[in-house]
């Protein structure tokens, strides 16, 4: 493992993945984004023609797609069989399936043992690691576990003024069926014990990414 592993969970529109990027850069750790390998399976499946409610069909996708990620040099890239497709696996179409792929219990096995494995491999100093059970499931014994949140109300904000494609009130009912769909499988609303709350709703992106690197500067 690296030495040093921040475990970030949070909901969708918490922040969590641009917030994390930003603090592993300044501190010189490695940064992995474990929802965008969810979302490259998804991404995968529908590529494939595979049926996304077929959790055999899935499982057995997650134990032998070729996943890579990493920075290149500080661009966050995610590639399948060589291909990139770092935008792709944003589109809503892959938005709206990757919930049912995440929520197979044998997909979840087979992602979280290779999520250890590019924690193992990175050479940094440290892993800011994010997702929605990092801090519960994948590396519950991490020296700094955070837990991001905002208000619904906050989320939503921030996810329209990124998706300016469509209205409002569209894109508050799909974060919130995505969380509602997410929370059965994974508690992410709630800290875990010893998991440390940051609420950036009242706070913007330069207190929140601040405000994790103290916490982790503080932990260690
Ligand atoms: O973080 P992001 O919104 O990109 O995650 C996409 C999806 O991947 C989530 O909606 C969830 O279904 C799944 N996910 C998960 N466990 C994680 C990270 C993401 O189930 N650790």
């Amino acid at each position: 493992m690296s030495e040093i592993i921040v475990a970030v969970d949070g909901p969708a529109g918490s922040g969590k993945s641009s917030v994390s990027k930003e603090a592993a850069r300044r501190l010189g750790y490695a940064y992995l984004d474990t929802g965008a390998a969810y979302r490259a399976l998804a991404w995968h499946c529908l590529d494939e023609g595979i049926d996304v409610e077929n959790a055999d069909a899935v499982a057995e996708r997650a134990r032998s797609f070729d996943y890579a990620t990493g920075m290149d040099p500080d661009h966050y890239f995610v590639r399948v069989g060589g291909e990139d497709i770092t935008p792709d696996i944003r589109e809503p179409r892959v938005t709206a399936v990757v919930s049912a792929v995440a929520r197979v219990s044998e997909v979840r096995e087979a992602l979280n043992a290779m999520f250890r494995r590019m924690m193992s491999e990175h050479p940094r100093p440290g892993v800011i690691a994010e997702g929605r059970d990092i801090t519960t499931v994948v590396a519950p014994d991490a020296p700094v576990r955070v837990l991001l949140t905002a208000t619904e109300e906050a989320r939503i904000a921030r996810r329209s003024a990124e998706v300016s494609a469509q209205t409002t009130e569209a894109t508050a009912q799909q974060l919130a069926s995505r969380d509602r769909q997410d929370s059965r499988v994974v508690d992410f609303m709630t800290a875990a014990d010893g998991v440390i709350t940051i609420d950036s709703t009242d706070i913007d992106f330069e207190q929140t990414v601040q405000a994790l690197i103290d916490t982790v500067r503080s932990g260690l």
